[in-house]
Protein backbone atom coordinates (compact mmCIF):
# COMPACT_ATOMS: atom_id res chain seq x y z
CA UNK A 1 0.00 0.00 0.00
CA UNK A 2 1.14 3.29 -0.87
CA UNK A 3 0.49 6.58 1.51
CA UNK A 4 1.17 10.14 0.22
CA UNK A 5 1.11 12.47 2.66
CA UNK A 6 -0.09 16.39 1.94
CA UNK A 7 1.20 18.29 4.93
CA UNK A 8 2.94 21.53 5.81
CA UNK A 9 4.74 19.66 8.85
CA UNK A 10 6.56 16.28 7.17
CA UNK A 11 8.65 16.26 10.15
CA UNK A 12 5.66 15.31 12.77
CA UNK A 13 5.39 11.93 11.52
CA UNK A 14 9.01 10.78 11.83
CA UNK A 15 8.63 9.40 15.15
CA UNK A 16 5.54 7.32 14.46
CA UNK A 17 6.09 5.99 11.28
CA UNK A 18 9.36 5.91 11.97
CA UNK A 19 9.04 3.10 15.13
CA UNK A 20 7.56 -0.41 15.79
CA UNK A 21 4.88 -1.88 13.52
CA UNK A 22 4.35 1.29 11.03
CA UNK A 23 8.51 1.16 10.45
CA UNK A 24 8.72 -2.49 9.96
CA UNK A 25 5.73 -2.65 7.75
CA UNK A 26 7.65 0.09 5.15
CA UNK A 27 11.18 -2.04 6.14
CA UNK A 28 9.35 -5.24 4.57
CA UNK A 29 7.94 -3.83 1.97
CA UNK A 30 4.06 -3.71 2.69
CA UNK A 31 3.45 -0.37 2.70
CA UNK A 32 5.43 3.15 1.57
CA UNK A 33 5.06 6.75 2.97
CA UNK A 34 5.51 9.85 0.77
CA UNK A 35 5.28 13.15 1.92
CA UNK A 36 4.15 16.17 -0.22
CA UNK A 37 5.15 19.39 1.55
CA UNK A 38 2.14 21.82 0.68
CA UNK A 39 4.63 24.77 1.04
CA UNK A 40 5.97 23.46 -2.43
CA UNK A 41 2.74 24.49 -3.92
CA UNK A 42 2.05 27.93 -2.44
CA UNK A 43 1.43 30.97 -4.26
CA UNK A 44 3.84 33.63 -5.44
CA UNK A 45 7.40 34.61 -4.00
CA UNK A 46 6.26 33.51 -0.33
CA UNK A 47 4.83 30.58 -0.94
CA UNK A 48 1.63 31.26 0.38
CA UNK A 49 -0.87 28.94 1.02
CA UNK A 50 -3.09 30.53 3.83
CA UNK A 51 -5.62 33.79 3.60
CA UNK A 52 -8.33 35.60 5.06
CA UNK A 53 -11.71 33.76 5.45
CA UNK A 54 -14.62 35.73 3.14
CA UNK A 55 -17.46 37.07 5.63
CA UNK A 56 -14.84 37.87 8.46
CA UNK A 57 -13.84 35.75 11.26
CA UNK A 58 -10.98 34.66 13.25
CA UNK A 59 -7.93 32.81 11.36
CA UNK A 60 -6.84 32.26 8.30
CA UNK A 61 -7.62 29.16 5.51
CA UNK A 62 -5.97 27.13 3.22
CA UNK A 63 -6.54 28.58 0.12
CA UNK A 64 -7.74 25.94 -2.53
CA UNK A 65 -5.64 26.32 -5.21
CA UNK A 66 -1.93 24.69 -3.01
CA UNK A 67 -4.48 22.38 -2.00
CA UNK A 68 -5.85 21.28 -5.04
CA UNK A 69 -1.98 21.36 -7.32
CA UNK A 70 -1.04 18.85 -3.95
CA UNK A 71 -3.53 16.29 -4.27
CA UNK A 72 -3.49 16.61 -8.32
CA UNK A 73 0.32 16.12 -8.61
CA UNK A 74 -0.36 13.19 -5.80
CA UNK A 75 -3.14 11.62 -8.01
CA UNK A 76 -1.01 12.09 -11.21
CA UNK A 77 1.58 9.76 -9.15
CA UNK A 78 -0.70 7.50 -8.28
CA UNK A 79 -4.78 7.38 -9.53
CA UNK A 80 -6.12 4.89 -8.42
CA UNK A 81 -5.67 6.00 -4.86
CA UNK A 82 -8.28 7.64 -2.45
CA UNK A 83 -8.18 11.10 -1.51
CA UNK A 84 -9.02 11.37 2.65
CA UNK A 85 -9.73 14.56 4.50
CA UNK A 86 -9.15 14.66 7.92
CA UNK A 87 -12.18 17.27 9.79
CA UNK A 88 -14.20 17.72 12.32
CA UNK A 89 -17.12 17.87 10.21
CA UNK A 90 -16.39 14.30 8.81
CA UNK A 91 -18.22 11.26 10.17
CA UNK A 92 -16.30 9.66 12.68
CA UNK A 93 -14.11 7.01 11.86
CA UNK A 94 -14.08 3.66 13.03
CA UNK A 95 -12.91 0.82 13.39
CA UNK A 96 -15.13 -0.99 10.14
CA UNK A 97 -13.67 2.30 8.07
CA UNK A 98 -9.83 0.72 9.06
CA UNK A 99 -10.88 -2.93 8.07
CA UNK A 100 -12.34 -1.42 4.97
CA UNK A 101 -9.31 0.49 3.61
CA UNK A 102 -6.93 -1.97 4.50
CA UNK A 103 -9.34 -4.96 2.90
CA UNK A 104 -9.25 -3.05 -0.62
CA UNK A 105 -5.44 -2.41 -0.14
CA UNK A 106 -5.98 0.55 -2.58
CA UNK A 107 -3.35 3.28 -1.88
CA UNK A 108 -3.98 6.51 -0.20
CA UNK A 109 -3.68 9.99 -0.12
CA UNK A 110 -4.03 12.03 3.16
CA UNK A 111 -4.60 15.79 2.58
CA UNK A 112 -3.47 17.62 6.75
CA UNK A 113 -5.35 20.88 6.56
CA UNK A 114 -3.86 23.46 9.10
CA UNK A 115 -4.98 26.90 10.61
CA UNK A 116 -8.66 27.78 10.91
CA UNK A 117 -9.42 25.12 8.03
CA UNK A 118 -9.91 25.78 4.39
CA UNK A 119 -11.37 27.04 1.09
CA UNK A 120 -14.48 24.03 1.48
CA UNK A 121 -14.00 24.01 -2.72
CA UNK A 122 -11.22 21.81 -1.46
CA UNK A 123 -13.97 18.96 -0.69
CA UNK A 124 -14.78 18.21 -4.98
CA UNK A 125 -11.47 16.32 -4.89
CA UNK A 126 -12.12 14.21 -1.63
CA UNK A 127 -13.32 11.00 -1.41
CA UNK A 128 -14.01 10.54 2.08
CA UNK A 129 -14.13 12.98 4.90
CA UNK A 130 -13.65 11.79 8.34
CA UNK A 131 -13.12 13.63 11.64
CA UNK A 132 -11.30 11.07 14.90
CA UNK A 133 -13.53 12.32 17.99
CA UNK A 134 -15.44 15.11 19.22
CA UNK A 135 -12.62 17.24 20.03
CA UNK A 136 -10.92 20.13 17.64
CA UNK A 137 -7.28 19.44 17.06
CA UNK A 138 -4.67 22.12 15.42
CA UNK A 139 -3.87 20.25 12.24
CA UNK A 140 -4.94 16.93 10.31
CA UNK A 141 -1.68 15.70 11.08
CA UNK A 142 -2.62 13.47 13.99
CA UNK A 143 -5.74 12.10 12.68
CA UNK A 144 -3.58 10.80 9.48
CA UNK A 145 -1.40 8.98 11.50
CA UNK A 146 -4.34 7.48 13.65
CA UNK A 147 -5.72 6.08 10.03
CA UNK A 148 -2.44 5.07 8.60
CA UNK A 149 -1.41 3.22 12.05
CA UNK A 150 -4.93 1.45 12.01
CA UNK A 151 -5.07 0.36 8.73
CA UNK A 152 -1.23 -0.38 8.19
CA UNK A 153 -1.43 -2.75 11.48
CA UNK A 154 -4.40 -4.88 9.59
CA UNK A 155 -2.05 -5.09 6.67
CA UNK A 156 -1.14 -9.04 5.78
CA UNK A 157 2.34 -9.50 7.67
CA UNK A 158 2.17 -6.71 9.75
CA UNK A 159 1.25 -7.85 12.73
CA UNK A 160 2.34 -11.33 13.63
CA UNK A 161 -0.12 -13.44 14.91
CA UNK A 162 -3.30 -13.67 12.65
CA UNK A 163 -5.35 -13.98 15.96
CA UNK A 164 -4.36 -10.77 17.80
CA UNK A 165 -6.26 -8.97 14.75
CA UNK A 166 -9.12 -11.04 15.10
CA UNK A 167 -9.85 -11.23 18.87
CA UNK A 168 -9.51 -7.68 19.60
CA UNK A 169 -11.27 -4.34 20.93
CA UNK A 170 -13.75 -2.09 18.81
CA UNK A 171 -14.13 -5.12 16.54
CA UNK A 172 -17.12 -4.40 15.61
CA UNK A 173 -17.68 -0.65 16.03
CA UNK A 174 -19.24 -1.43 19.40
CA UNK A 175 -17.91 -1.35 22.43
CA UNK A 176 -14.30 -3.08 23.87
CA UNK A 177 -14.71 -6.61 23.49
CA UNK A 178 -11.25 -7.42 24.53
CA UNK A 179 -10.57 -9.17 27.64
CA UNK A 180 -8.26 -8.48 30.53
CA UNK A 181 -4.96 -10.12 30.34
CA UNK A 182 -2.51 -10.97 32.41
CA UNK A 183 1.71 -12.00 32.52
CA UNK A 184 3.95 -12.69 35.43
CA UNK A 185 3.99 -12.09 38.53
CA UNK A 186 1.08 -14.00 39.83
CA UNK A 187 0.87 -11.70 42.33
CA UNK A 188 1.55 -8.05 42.28
CA UNK A 189 1.29 -6.15 45.18
CA UNK A 190 -0.96 -8.45 46.57
CA UNK A 191 -3.29 -8.73 43.09
CA UNK A 192 -3.27 -11.75 41.56
CA UNK A 193 -3.89 -13.29 38.46
CA UNK A 194 -7.77 -14.69 38.18
CA UNK A 195 -7.34 -18.53 38.85
CA UNK A 196 -8.76 -19.74 35.88
CA UNK A 197 -6.00 -18.21 34.03
CA UNK A 198 -3.89 -20.35 35.72
CA UNK A 199 -5.38 -23.87 35.50
CA UNK A 200 -4.63 -24.20 31.95
CA UNK A 201 -8.47 -25.84 31.43
CA UNK A 202 -9.10 -23.79 27.54
CA UNK A 203 -12.77 -24.44 28.05
CA UNK A 204 -12.80 -22.67 30.96
CA UNK A 205 -10.09 -19.56 30.27
CA UNK A 206 -12.65 -18.94 26.74
CA UNK A 207 -15.83 -19.15 28.59
CA UNK A 208 -14.39 -16.61 31.24
CA UNK A 209 -12.81 -14.38 28.27
CA UNK A 210 -16.28 -14.14 26.53
CA UNK A 211 -17.61 -13.30 29.55
CA UNK A 212 -14.95 -10.60 30.36
N1 LIG B 1 -8.90 18.33 12.56
C1 LIG B 1 -9.02 18.98 13.72
N2 LIG B 1 -9.68 18.26 14.63
C2 LIG B 1 -9.99 17.08 14.03
C3 LIG B 1 -10.67 15.90 14.45
N3 LIG B 1 -11.18 15.76 15.66
N4 LIG B 1 -10.81 14.91 13.55
C4 LIG B 1 -10.31 15.03 12.32
N5 LIG B 1 -9.68 16.11 11.86
C5 LIG B 1 -9.51 17.13 12.71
Amino acid sequence: MRIQIITLFPEMFSGVLGSSMLWKAADRGIVSYEFINLRDFGLGPRQQVDDTPYGGGDGMLLKPEPVVAAIEHAKERNPEAIVLLPTPRGKVYKQSDAKRLAATEQDLILVCPRYEGYDERITNWVDEQFCIGNYVLTGGELPAMIVIDSVVRLLPGVLGGETSVEVESFQDDDVSIEYPQYTRPEDFRGMNVPEVLLNGHHGEIAKWRREQ
